[in-house]
């Protein structure tokens, strides 16, 4: 099921017709210096994937206010800010793991949390000004939604 929503998402915006979660409307002018996006970039309910440092961040707009973590998925490196959001919990848009933007917590593998950015606002612009946590260095895993794990050793192949 989540690689069935995951390509439906893929086709609708290669199709144009979906923004995603990361879609943001373009606002103009210049950025202020440092920011990452404009704040009316970003609507509740919305993402936003920027790289700060050579990391990938990902921001999100929820109820609450500005979240950010690590755009990598701790199960395979899934771009989180893909993902859909439902209140402060992002769904993984790969296998669906679940995660609190709050604190990192993998809501799937306890194990698993990600790391969190902090992120401020000021001036009509987003920034984000310092990792808060650092997520697991794990990766890998059994896939929640039923699909086999298929593990190759590609130097034995070559043999
Ligand atoms: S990559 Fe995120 S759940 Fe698999």
């Amino acid at each position: 099921m989540a690689i069935r929503s995951f390509l439906k998402k893929a086709v609708k915006k290669a199709l144009g017709r979906d923004e995603g979660a990361a879609g943001a409307k373009k606002s103009s002018g210049t950025l202020p210096t440092g920011a990452v996006a404009f704040s009316d970039a970003l609507k509740v309910g919305r993402s936003r994937e920027v790289v700060v440092d050579g990391v990938g961040v990902a921001i999100f707009r929820t109820e609450r206010g500005l979240l950010a973590v690590d755009n990598a998925c701790t199960h395979e490196d899934g771009p989180l800010g893909e993902g859909s959001l439902s209140g402060d919990v992002v769904t993984c848009p790969y296998h669906d793991w679940r995660f609190d933007l709050s604190t990192g917590e993998c809501l799937s593998h306890s194990d698993r949390h990600v790391g969190c950015w902090h992120v401020d606002e000021r001036d009509g612009a987003i920034f984000v000004t310092g990792r808060r946590t650092q997520g697991s260095t794990e990766r890998g895993g059994a896939h929640d939604d039923g699909m086999a794990v298929i593990t190759k050793n590609l130097d034995e192949e070559e043999g």
